[in-house]
């Protein structure tokens, strides 16, 4: 997991950069910013990064993701302005705030209980402060456009079901949901991503890791002549000149109103 975040922040460099981009020109100066669900730190260590004098304070229930952060975090100098805080954000979350940023990146659909996750971002922040909310649509497909490409479809089909199963909140409407916590001013930006062959050799990787992972997850839940496939196109991944990299993903702006 830990290398699958971080190649989607490197394989996709353009969006991440455009999505801080964003974000930056609508922040306050020096914020403060809180990363519910960091993961690996691609947030984190980009907003770091990219917003000068912004402090960042990291949350994951996960001790190995946030380990992770805090060597990547001294590595590339940025460990004096990021902490780590490690919590299940299903609990009642531990005093985040006032925070000028909550950033939650593919993380609410893992909240046991998204209005009360949103609840909670929302006592986080000072008024005016920013939510923001970037969720996937769909996850990456390597093999449009070759003899995988349906295997590689149902595949994921089969793994929708699972996160279904498992109650994951997929194809929410973070907008809706954020005004009903009471924020304010909610935008959204839809963001199609759509990189094309030849790729450098980390597409190839990150479509190895990423698929090997949906291809764990599927015994018994595709037929053994498509379990035979994936097996064999995962095996195959490096070197192929013709992967591609297709996802989508939205993003939600949101503001806790100043007169709330
Ligand atoms: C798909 S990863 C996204 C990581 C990162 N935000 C990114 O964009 O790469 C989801 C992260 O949310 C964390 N997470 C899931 N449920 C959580 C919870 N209840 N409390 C805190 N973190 C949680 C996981 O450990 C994981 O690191």
């Amino acid at each position: 997991m830990i290398e699958m975040l971080d190649l989607d922040a490197e394989v996709l460099a353009d969006y991440h950069r455009e999505l801080i981009g964003w974000v930056g020109r609508e922040a306050a100066d020096h914020p403060r910013v809180v990363d519910i669900g960091a993961g690996s730190g691609t947030g984190s260590l980009a907003l770091a990064r990219e917003l000068p004098g912004s402090e960042i304070t990291a949350v994951d229930v996960d001790p190995e993701m946030l380990a992770h952060l805090r060597d990547q975090a001294a590595k590339t100098g940025l460990g004096d302005r990021i902490r780590t805080v490690e919590a299940d954000l299903d609990q009642p979350w531990p005093d985040l705030g006032p925070a000028d940023v909550v950033w939650a990146a593919s993380s609410m659909h893992h909240m046991a209980d998204p209005k009360q996750a949103l609840a909670s971002a929302y006592a986080a922040l000072r008024e005016g402060g920013l939510l923001v909310i970037a969720e996937l649509d769909s996850f990456p497909l390597f093999l449009t456009g070759t003899a995988d490409e349906e295997v590689e479809r149902r595949g994921h089909e089969a793994v929708a079901h699972l996160r279904h199963e498992a109650g994951m909140h997929m194809h929410e409407n973070w907008g809706d949901r954020a005004t009903h916590a009471g924020f304010e001013a909610v935008t959204r930006r839809h963001f199609d991503i759509d990189l094309r062959p030849p790729l450098p050799a980390a597409a190839a990787r990150y479509a190895e890791v990423t698929l090997h992972r949906m291809r764990e997850r599927l015994e018994g839940r595709l037929s053994t002549s498509d379990l035979t496939a994936l097996d064999k196109a995962v095996a195959g991944l490096a070197g192929r000149d013709d992967l591609s990299v297709r996802t989508t993903r939205t993003v939600w702006l949101a503001r806790r109103g100043r007169f709330v």
